[in-house]
């Protein structure tokens, strides 16, 4: 058996599964973020360890202890350690919009940079919040001696060593994407000491084994072996058996992805696209990457009161004339704007408009964001015409039958698709000690599939094109 951790932004979620894939207990536990000022996005390392320690706790639960752990987490997070390795402060995450003016000089000052990075400098990477901080928190910038991914701090948490994998540390903006290591012109244009940066072993490596102190705080036996393990993007890719040059998934987390798997590395910043090192010796990939994935649902739930479930019943029934359009950018946008300041709107409000035509523009809103997502890849190489879809999201039917229609690509749907990077750390802890190699990575069992019904993407021609007119409508409103 192999357990998987998911350091996720909404749960630390853990599984534990079989060498042939097979889910044998799963657990989550909820995690905050904090919003100390507009924007701003930061959660307490400690926090996540706590969250993980009952998360392996419950889903170890009556089961023998596992052979391998391995680790995924959410990526672009900035974990700050002295050198002690205490944090130095609150993690600051993917979804923190901080560092916006930051990006703005660096883009100015090093417009090619983007080309080795993989992707122009955005908010939400780690690099350019290392700019905001020396500028804002000087003395906490002067204790950094250790710079870490959150999957790393666990894994830091769990053997005792500062390590990341190559994807990780591909999604810093301090990464040489071609030669797939640490790049001293970035970390120059950054005022990033090269001494606070972990060595990078790929994700399949062995970082450590269990200590006695964490050993005893989950409840396993020490010396277990730990995997380095992988972003959340790339460790849901695993779990697909997303590993082979042109294989794509789409992801609807808190964030969203389109992402696609390339034997060679090609950038293609222009369009707001992320091009990354996969986990996997040889493999990078190209990503859309939205801010926010499926979360707008749950945005809407919370809003009304009312469960998913019921709301998307009415959206269901919902008839679209007098549906509004929603514009899904409830924090900002990366694919294709690269827009931190960009917020959401509802627009064709009536009297009569009802709660479940607002809940069918909200699910229309994340399907149209992936349909620009979809245009932001294609201008870089062809499309897939099937995609795996994984995440929280992608348990609506509605939704994932709404995006294959808008997106105009076949949507298949497994079994576990809820909890996929979790199972991708699982299956890293199994190849970390022999147990499966990249040739036993295949897609998991087709348990659904959504295919584009001409007549209803017709139907959403118009509509589409009215969702792309308002984006630059809205930005160029006064503040
Ligand atoms: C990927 C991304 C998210 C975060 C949080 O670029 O921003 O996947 O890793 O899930």
């Amino acid at each position: 058996m192999y357990l998987g951790i998911d350091i996720g932004t909404s749960a630390v979620k853990t599984v534990l599964i079989d060498v042939t894939g097979t889910v044998l207990s799963d657990a989550s536990v909820g995690l905050s973020i904090q919003h100390p000022h507009a924007g701003w996005a930061e959660q307490a390392p400690d926090d996540w360890w706590q969250a993980v320690v009952k998360a392996v706790r419950s889903a170890c639960a009556d089961q023998p202890p596992p052979s391998a752990i391995g680790l995924s987490g959410q990526m672009h997070g900035a974990v700050l350690l002295d050198k002690t390795h205490r944090a130095i402060r609150p993690a600051i995450l993917w979804n923190d919009s901080r560092a916006e003016a930051d990006c703005k000089s660096l883009s100015n000052t090093h417009p090619h940079l983007a080309q080795l990075a993989g992707v122009r400098a955005m908010p939400g990477l780690t690099a350019p919040k290392l700019l905001w901080l020396s500028r804002e928190e000087p003395n906490n910038f002067k204790a950094i001696s250790h710079l870490l991914s959150p999957k790393d701090y666990i894994g830091l948490r769990l053997h005792g060593a500062c390590i990341t994998d190559p994807s990780d540390a591909a999604a810093t903006w301090w990464f040489d994407q071609a030669q797939r290591d640490w790049a001293p012109a970035l970390q120059a244009a950054t005022a990033s000491d090269p001494g606070w940066f972990p060595p990078i072993l790929g994700g399949t490596e062995q970082a450590g084994q269990l200590s006695q102190s964490a050993a005893e705080q989950l409840g396993l036996p020490r010396g277990i072996p730990v995997a380095t393990g992988a972003g959340d993007a790339v460790a849901g890719a695993i779990a697909l058996g997303a590993v082979r040059d042109g294989d794509g998934f789409v992801s609807l987390g808190t964030s969203g992805q389109l992402f696609v798997v390339t034997d060679r590395y090609a950038a293609a910043p222009d369009q707001g696209l992320h091009s990354f090192a996969h986990t996997l010796p040889g493999l990078w990939y190209q990503m859309a990457a939205m801010l926010n994935g499926a979360r707008p649902m749950q945005w809407f739930a919370d809003m009304t009161g009312a469960p998913i479930e019921t709301l998307l019943a009415e959206a269901q029934d919902a008839p679209l004339p007098g549906t509004p359009i929603c514009l899904p950018y409830l924090t900002g946008e990366r694919t294709p704007h690269g827009d931190s300041k960009i917020r959401g709107a509802f627009i064709g409000l009536s009297n009569d408009t009802t709660r479940g035509q607002m809940m069918r523009a909200v699910i229309e809103a994340i399907a149209y964001s992936f349909a620009d997502a979809r245009a932001a890849l294609e201008a870089a190489r062809p499309m897939p015409c099937t995609l795996q879809a994984i995440g929280g999201g992608a348990r609506s039917a509605l939704l994932l039958q709404t995006m294959a229609d808008v997106m105009g690509v076949t949507l298949n749907r497994s079994e576990d698709a809820a909890i996929g990077p979790a199972i991708g750390a699982a299956k890293l802890a199994a190849m970390c000690i022999g147990d499966l190699s990249v040739s036993d990575l295949h897609q998991p069992e087709t348990r659904q599939e959504f295919r584009p019904d001409p007549e209803a993407s017709a139907r959403h021609e118009s509509r589409l094109r009215r969702y792309r007119a308002l984006y630059p409508a809205l930005q160029s409103l006064p503040d």
